[in-house]
């Protein structure tokens, strides 16, 4: 059977902005900033989102492209080595463990999604009385995990699809409803009295807030700036490996890039307004601080519930168009290198993250590793292996593939990319991997 492409000019363009758009922006944004000392973080995040981002996006793109296939299949296929596939195969592993601590919050979403829609027939949501102890008691246990497989029942639903009918249908349908509603409650957000020491919150840039910890927030820094963009796992090449026209590479991950970052902008705009206006400390850390947060937020609100349905749904669209990515890692994987039908990866991927995820929704503890350090780690190690894999390995044929479609302007950017990829930016992350390891080991 043909490998299947996109069908689209948007298609392509929708689903890795989907993929990137995500949790990430929303929920592992704010908790990670808060954890590492606020404006400091957001600065190095910031660069590190343009500096290494952005060119490691368009290094998974060119492989992806250039091999039409799978993260395994095309590191082992463009080098004739069976070490870069084994290196490549690291991708399954990658998307596994992401989506084993990913659709624990999917489910936790889910679960207040479902609370916010049920709340006018069982007498106000839930959450609402006391929306710390609630988020205690529902976000890890039995319960956690039941919504988990839930969540994870329905990315698979839409990977089952394919690529078409899957993927690209699925994004199509939820980013611009993603867009369009995050936008339309950021300007309701700033009609509310008392929204701008959110504002001032969000946007106030204090520089001297970097001191001399700043070895410290770098790893995850790092780490949530590639998240953020889904790269480092093999997801962009995946995508990059359906693509069948010369469309322009850097054209593209620029508009993913940006539609990232704007959504992320856009979702603070909402999220720190919100709060302020109802007098809620944002810096009550952890994993928790979004839900714990918004749900009171909402709870001071006149109207809050139809809010919370909106805000919940928004959060769960965006999570879903970012979890059928990392789901289409591995499957991608057997597919191609097994040979197995999309049913069957499918179904026995889900059998596997069912059992790693319900795990993670057991343990707390095993939780935060996975989302923290596990997933900084896997990624910052995967974009080194790539970059170097498309430096080193592609070399010129790299430079020709970014250049194809590209126009003049890209194409003069070719050189300066590929000895950033091959050398700068590789030595950047492994500097940054170090320095997670080094602190991790104290
Ligand atoms: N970029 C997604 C987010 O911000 O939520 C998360 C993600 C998706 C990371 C896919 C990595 C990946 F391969
Ligand atoms: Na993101």
């Amino acid at each position: 059977m043909a490998r299947e492409t996109w069908g689209t000019r948007t298609g392509f363009i929708l689903a890795a902005a989907g993929s990137a758009v995500g949790l990430g922006n929303i929920w592992r944004f704010p908790w990670m900033t808060a954890e590492n000392g606020g404006s400091a973080f957001l600065l190095v995040y910031l660069v590190v989102v343009l500096g290494v981002g952005v060119p490691g996006l368009l290094g998974e793109f060119v492989i992806g492209r250039r091999a039409r296939r799978n993260p395994m299949g095309a590191l082992g296929d463009l080098s004739g080595s069976r070490r870069w596939a084994a290196v490549g195969g690291v991708s399954a592993i990658t998307g596994v463990a992401l989506l084993s601590f990913y659709g624990v919050v999917g489910g936790w979403i889910l679960r207040y999604l479902l609370v916010s829609l049920t709340g006018p027939v069982t007498g106000g949501a839930a959450y609402l009385a006391d929306p710390g102890a609630y988020f205690e008691a529902v976000s890890f246990g039995v319960e956690a995990a039941a919504f988990h497989l839930l969540f994870l029942s329905l990315t698979g639903l839409i990977v089952l699809g394919g690529v078409r009918r899957g993927i690209e249908l699925g994004t199509k349908v939820m980013m611009p409803a993603v867009l369009a509603l995050l936008v339309g409650m950021a300007v309701w957000v700033s009609t509310r009295q008392g929204a701008g020491a959110g504002y001032d919150f969000f946007l106030a840039f204090d520089l001297g807030t970097i001191r001399g910890d700043f070895f410290s927030i770098l790893g995850p820094a790092a780490g949530q700036a590639l998240f953020t963009l889904s790269v480092g796992a093999g997801t962009m090449i995946t995508y990059a490996s359906y693509l069948d026209e010369d469309r322009s590479l850097p054209f593209d991950g620029s508009v993913i890039a940006l539609l990232n970052t704007g959504v992320g902008v856009i979702a603070g705009l909402v999220v720190f307004p919100l709060l302020f206006s109802q007098g809620i400390d944002p810096g009550s850390g952890g994993p928790g601080a979004l839900f714990v947060g918004i749900a009171g937020a909402f709870a001071a609100l006149p109207g809050g519930e139809l809010l919370a349905i909106l805000f919940f749904g928004v959060v769960a669209f965006a999570a879903l168009s970012s979890s059928i990515s990392m789901l289409e890692i591995p499957v991608a994987v057997l597919v191609d290198e097994a040979g197995w039908s999309r049913r069957r990866a499918v179904g026995a991927l889900l059998a596997l993250i069912a059992t790693t995820g319900t795990i993670t929704a057991l343990r707390p503890a095993l939780f935060d590793f996975v989302a923290g350090t596990l997933v900084d780690l896997l990624l910052t190690g995967g974009l080194i292996a790539f970059l170097l894999f498309a430096g080193w390995v592609l070399g010129r044929d790299a430079v020709a593939e970014y250049a194809t479609g590209a126009g003049p302007i890209a194409t003069r950017f070719g050189t300066p990319w590929l000895l950033a990829v091959g050398v700068a930016i590789p030595l950047f992350l492994v500097f940054t991997l170090m320095t997670t390891l080094g602190l991790d080991a104290r």
